[in-house]
């Protein structure tokens, strides 16, 4: 039977039964964002005395640890079964369960590959002073198997971070102000509503336009917020009314973000044409020399598509690795050759011929 998946909507329910009611093989990427299983008791008091709302909510109750475990390993074994088969999921948990959530991930067969430091410049102090404060949460970022062609945007992630490698502690401030959405009264709608640069971060590394995005634990629609905003598609599951309202208002007034951030424009692949084609296509003819930037050095083009200076014959890649003393380097940087009149590198070849630009 072909099931399609609800498009930028909330499902309303428990998260396992939803679940279960998805094809195979179906979700690009997934971010869970679970119960933590907090087991806190009794009122927290700031320094003052006044009472502070932590997460006390009854979505966050179980009554043991093999609860909580029994009803993670549901809910992550139909996440791996609705993700694709080189689809990722983030799954967002604090001390006291990313241990068993990482631990119940890897005997399901998910590859984990980052632990990503959500780091708070703003956390909640520990008012009691009895403990460090406890000022990150931890993001297990994993594919769905071991040899999973997962998705990264690196060089997106790389220029959001000053040119430099992305790293995996993020400093992210806690949700406040006018992010932080509020009812009637002035009160927290959640009392965990994530940050939305933690999701852009997120779903801007693993995806690319037009990927499904799939939250089992939507609360008040972070990622539905942050996936239109960089348009992808998604789909929320939340039991909660109230957080489905206000995560349905919220989406509403979403703007799509127009950049090359959005598109990963500076990810794309190359165009994928050989040098055969080329030639078959028109951009470049047998015999014709393929130069070094310099002209110092040339190599001529074969009827076989591959490129021959002197006796040594080889594709573009092994013979400017020769040139450059090198195992190994990539040809179409290396080359250039004369095309219309004008010293062009054969790389810009490959992009006139997907435009069919002669
Ligand atoms: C940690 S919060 C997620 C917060 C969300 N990331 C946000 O930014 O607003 C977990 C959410 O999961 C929901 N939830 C808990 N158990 C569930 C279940 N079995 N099925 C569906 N939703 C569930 C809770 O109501 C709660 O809103």
């Amino acid at each position: 039977m072909d099931v399609t998946i609800p498009k930028d909507t909330i499902l309303q329910g428990d998260c396992i039964e939803i679940l279960k009611s998805l094809p195979e093989n179906s979700i690009d990427l997934i971010f869970a964002d679970p119960p933590y299983n907090m087991q806190t008791e009794g009122e927290l008091l700031r320094t003052d005395g006044s009472q502070f709302s932590g997460v006390t909510d009854k979505w966050d109750k179980f009554q043991s640890l093999k609860e909580y475990d029994d009803f993670c390993k549901k809910w992550l074994s139909e996440c791996r079964r609705v993700l694709k088969n080189d689809g990722a999921i983030w799954v967002i948990g604090s001390f006291q369960n990313v241990y068993r959530l990482g631990y119940i991930m890897q005997d399901l067969g998910f590859w984990i590959l980052n632990d990503v430091i959500w780091s708070k410049p703003n956390a909640v102090p520990n008012f009691g002073g009895t403990r460090f404060q406890n000022s990150h949460e931890t993001l297990l970022w994993c594919s769905k198997s071991k040899g999973s062609k997962y998705h990264f945007n690196y060089k997106t992630m790389k220029y959001l971070n000053g040119d430099k490698q992305m790293k995996s502690v993020w400093d992210i401030g806690i949700c406040i102000g006018n992010e932080r959405l509020k009812d009637e009264n002035g009160d927290k709608v959640h009392s965990t509503q994530k940050p939305e640069k933690l999701l852009y971060n997120v779903i801007l590394s693993s995806t690319e336009k037009g990927d499904f995005v799939l939250d089992p634990f939507f609360g008040t629609g972070t990622t539905g917020a942050i996936a239109k905003k960089l348009g992808r598609h998604f789909l929320g599951i939340e039991r909660e009314d109230k957080y489905i309202k206000a995560a349905e208002k919220r989406i509403k007034n979403v703007q799509i973000e127009s950049s090359n951030l959005v598109d990963n424009t500076l990810d794309e692949k190359p165009p994928r044409f050989s040098i055969k084609q080329l030639v078959e296509l028109g951009y470049l003819y047998v015999g014709q020399k393929l130069f070094s930037k310099d002209k110092l050095l040339y190599a001529e083009i074969t009827e076989r598509g591959t490129v021959k200076t002197g006796n040594f014959e080889s594709s573009i890649h092994k013979v400017s690795a020769k040139f450059l003393n090198r195992s190994n380097n990539n040809g179409w940087d290396y080359f250039w050759c004369e095309y219309n009149g004008r010293f062009v590198c054969i790389d810009s070849l490959r992009y006139l011929a997907k435009g069919g630009v002669k």
